[in-house]
């Protein structure tokens, strides 16, 4: 059996697959989440160790003597720095802070996007770890200088796991110090951040294994026999790979606490314009990926913190609003990723009137999230890069209203998989491949993912929201310069 762990931002989900690539039993194991600043997003690596652990003690009670595998896939970008005893050295800053504001336009502006590209297929966004290693150096020197190891946070779960201080290439790709194309280390970047190679992480192929479990760790969980781990994956190479999208495939996008819309390629592709990011994937080739920073969390934001209800159904507005609403909302409240790159745009409702009712500020939060993909969809057409379908994870995807919603505004048919835990599901899959129990990570996927539900454009609706897109286009632009 095989445990596959996704390190969330709210959550630790971990499931136990078995060989055929049923799923026994599924955990989860939340922890908190600090923004101690505005802009400022961040967590403890200890707190996620100590969910993963408890998390896999009860998920494989009983089943102890049948692991053979686990992988481990992670929310990306985070900085994780540890000093020459191991300890960590500051909480770890996550993919979705905005403090290295001035790091980004530096590498951007003085360093130039032209060079960054060269050097590693990416130009820099805030999230990205390279930024955050200058924003430490420039404004915790002291923790600066203690740094002797930098790490991703699940790689923070495998060095505790296993000993060992790796990566694997997806989740490195958005480091920005890495060079994507030939899959090494950037000399150049790691100059730029003033830092060396003995500090980073051997890199593997995310269905390589990278060890076994310590002996400390496998008494700890009651587990006597060798424990392979797998080098894991990005969270979204994973969740991509748990829905089948391996290279050849049309495209994955995952309505999380993040939006991403994920294109993978067998031959290794950049966006001349950078707005869509160029990363390995977890099945050993390339993808193309649009990143952004709030889509399910504007949802749980409106319901929870302004709405005041967990009761989402009940909010919802009918299908046969589709397309008919007339309030806008930009869904940017922790800034924007892709494709604006913009760490100062906020979130707006736009459009409302006297009949405006709460139900249409609803619908507008969900219909914001998925114009603001459509953006980076746009971005990909641009490109050439044409596909008419995709598949739909994450917690967005459990909404049968934001199912079709997704159908009809980006217009392109939707398929849902049988297993609805994407990047955990992905985890054991890629675990099953480092123990040999599947071929590959594609052959892995073509034997084990199933579609269940196939949602078709609503071709009415989809022109109406042609339209709506046409305006909502226009709305960043115009408030860009507003926002500070
Ligand atoms: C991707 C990104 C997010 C995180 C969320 O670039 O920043 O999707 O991986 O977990």
């Amino acid at each position: 059996m095989f445990v596959g762990i996704d390190l969330g931002t709210s959550a630790v989900k971990l499931l136990l697959m078995n060989e055929n690539g049923k799923i026994e039993k599924i955990v989860s194991k939340e922890y908190p989440l600090y923004l101690p600043q505005p802009e400022w997003s961040e967590q403890n690596p200890d707190d996620w160790y100590a969910g993963t652990v408890a998390g896999i003690k009860e998920l494989i009670q009983g089943f102890e003597t049948k692991i053979k595998g686990v992988a481990v896939a992670g929310q990306m970008h985070g900085l994780v720095v540890l000093d020459k005893e191991d300890k960590v050295i500051r909480p770890a800053i996550l993919w979705n802070d905005g403090r290295s504001k001035v790091q980004t336009d530096y590498l951007n502006n003085v360093i130039g996007k032209d060079k960054l590209s060269e050097y590693t297929a990416n130009i820099a966004f805030a999230g990205f770890t390279a930024p955050k290693i200058l924003w430490l150096k420039e404004n915790e020197p002291q923790n600066f200088e203690k740094i002797n190891k930098i790490m991703l946070p699940k790689d923070y779960i495998v060095y505790k796991l296993s000993g060992n201080f790796t990566t694997d290439y997806s989740d490195a790709s958005g480091m920005l110090l890495l060079d994507v194309k030939s899959k090494k280390w950037s000399k150049e970047m790691l100059s730029i951040c003033e830092i060396n190679e003995e500090m980073l992480p051997k890199l593997y192929e995310s269905y390589e294994s990278v060890g076994v479990l310590s002996t400390d760790v496998a008494l700890e969980l009651g587990i006597k026999q060798k424990v392979e781990v797998a080098a894991g994956a990005s969270d979204n190479a994973a969740a991509a790979i748990g829905t089948g999208i391996t290279a050849g495939a049309s495209c994955n996008i995952s309505l999380g606490t993040s939006g991403t819309m994920f294109i993978p390629a067998y031959e290794f592709k950049a966006d001349p314009n950078n707005a869509l990011h160029s990363f390995a994937h977890a099945d050993g080739y390339y993808h193309l990926m649009a990143c952004m920073l709030s889509a399910a969390s504007c949802n749980k934001w409106w319901m929870e913190d302004i709405l005041n209800t967990k009761d989402y159904t009940k909010e919802q507005p009918n299908f046969d609003k589709l397309g008919f609403n007339e309030v806008f909302f930009l869904p940017y409240l922790m800034g924007e990723r892709s494709p604006h790159n913009d760490t100062k745009a906020r979130a707006a409702f736009i459009g409302m009137s006297m009949n405006t009712k709460r139900e249409d500020m609803t619908q507008a939060v969900m219909e914001g999230v998925l114009f603001g993909l459509r953006d980076s969809l746009e971005v990909a057409k641009k490109l050439g890069i044409g596909f008419e379908k995709t598949t739909l994870c994450g917690g967005g995807a459990k909404s049968k209203l934001w199912r079709q919603m997704s159908a009809d505004i980006m217009k392109l048919e939707v398929d849902l998989v049988e297993t609805e835990e994407g990047p955990a599901y992905g985890a054991a899959i890629l675990a099953g491949v480092a123990c040999r129990e599947f071929e590959s990570v594609e052959s892995a996927c073509k034997a084990l993912i199933k579609i269940k539900e196939h949602i078709s454009v609503n071709q009415e609706a989809a022109k109406r929201y042609d339209e709506k897109y046409a305006r909502f286009a226009k709305l960043y632009p115009a408030l860009k310069g507003l926002f500070c």
